[in-house]
């Protein structure tokens, strides 16, 4: 069942060029610019013409949600607020009738996500599911939704089930910002086209595996790790930093690269593994900055690039390169290194990958 791989999460995370493909089939065609996702068409209007959306869900669900934000804000014009689910269940948060909520969840049974939505309902908003899991209680308890389509996810890490969460969001947003007349056409076609792209580039960035084994072999035996990203690549630094925690037990943190002046830099010294994500994007030249910041203070870097980056491994101690992409679909592309980063250094540290200590796949209690 694991496919002749040793783990479900190693199988998931090399399933992803298919299972994001399965998350995109019938719902878009870039050659036609057309995009139709069934699961948003009742409440359209709704979506349209929301004055905010708020986003809710848990771990690496959350992250996902993260990467929404800056997409939605910059093609919708819709101001978005992401929560995790157990705080905004808590404190009495502003809803107003017709506000946009939208739920993340792979099991469609996490708890906090759950009790998050009857109290947005109970206070007239309409709620969308993205949602993996089919008839789960969260797909039953909102309005309506887009099902990721990425399969059963087994091991506890989320992998496959964060890129289908991110594709459901993006043409979900494309969508939106296709009907609001918020994005350009030209935009609009080249986003489709990069994103029905993301499935061969994961698979190129995919063929990196060795080397991050034996990059890995390396860092096994650290008790910290530091990653930072800016832009799109900052939920991915955290999300790069919450799969490592979960599986390797090595305490990691996420970080935007610029906040490491207001703190983490003291932590930098010659035994800091810091991972950077660093393709080329908007903010290519700051983040490049802080990697000087990071070398000068003998910090070991590890970055992942855009292919064909010259100046980066000049100054990293170790570069992964993947495939060049739109910036808004790279967190598709970049978080694929940090998967594998993850799950290597804990088969390493003998781990049980698939179902790490203290975890549960579906977090059924608060
Ligand atoms: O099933 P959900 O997406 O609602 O789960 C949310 C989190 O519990 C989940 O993402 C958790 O953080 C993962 N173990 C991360 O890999």
């Amino acid at each position: 069942e694991k496919g002749g791989y040793e783990h479900f999460m190693l199988k998931e995370i090399f399933e992803q060029p298919r299972s994001i493909a399965d998350c995109m089939r019938g719902r878009i065609n870039a050659t036609e610019g057309r995009l139709m996702l069934g699961g948003i068409r009742n409440y359209s209007g709704a979506l349209t013409n929301a004055q905010r959306i708020v986003i809710i869900a848990c771990g690496t669900s959350w992250h996902a949600g993260l990467v929404a934000e800056y997409l939605f804000e910059d093609i919708c014009r819709i101001p978005i607020e992401v929560e995790y689910a157990s705080e905004f269940r808590y404190r009495n948060p502003v809803i107003r009738e017709g506000d946009i909520v939208i739920a993340i969840s792979q099991s469609g049974e996490t708890a906090d996500t759950l009790a998050a939505i009857e109290l947005a309902k109970s206070k007239g908003a309409i709620v969308f599911g993205v949602v993996n899991t089919v008839g789960s209680s969260i797909s039953r308890a909102t309005h309506e939704g887009a099902y990721l389509h990425a399969g059963p996810e087994i091991g506890v890490a989320s992998t496959k089930a964060f890129t289908a969460q991110l594709t459901v969001l993006t043409m979900i947003a494309l969508s939106v910002a296709q009907q609001k007349g918020t994005i350009s056409d030209v935009k609009f076609r080249e986003l489709l086209v990069e994103l029905e792209s993301i499935p061969k580039k994961v698979a190129k960035a995919l063929e990196s595996d060795g080397k991050i084994k034996e990059i890995s072999a390396l860092f096994k035996d650290v008790h910290n790790f530091l990653y930072l990203g800016r832009g799109y690549n900052f939920p991915v630094a955290l999300e790069g930093a919450l799969k490592l925690k979960e599986i390797s037990y090595i305490h990691a943190e996420g970080y935007p690269a610029a906040e490491m002046k207001h703190g983490p830099i003291a932590l930098i010294d010659e035994n800091m593994p810091v991972v950077f994500i660093a393709t080329r994007d908007s903010s290519y030249d700051k983040i490049v900055s802080n990697i000087q910041e990071v070398k000068s203070r003998k910090g070991k870097v590890i970055a992942i690039v855009t292919e064909g980056d010259v100046l980066i491994p000049k100054m990293a101690d170790f570069t992964i390169e993947v495939p060049a992409t739109h910036e808004a679909l790279m967190p598709l592309v970049s978080v694929i290194p940090l998967q594998l980063l993850s799950y290597h250094i804990a088969v390493m540290r003998g781990s049980n990958v698939d179902q790490p200590r203290n975890l549960a796949k579906s977090v059924t209690v608060e």
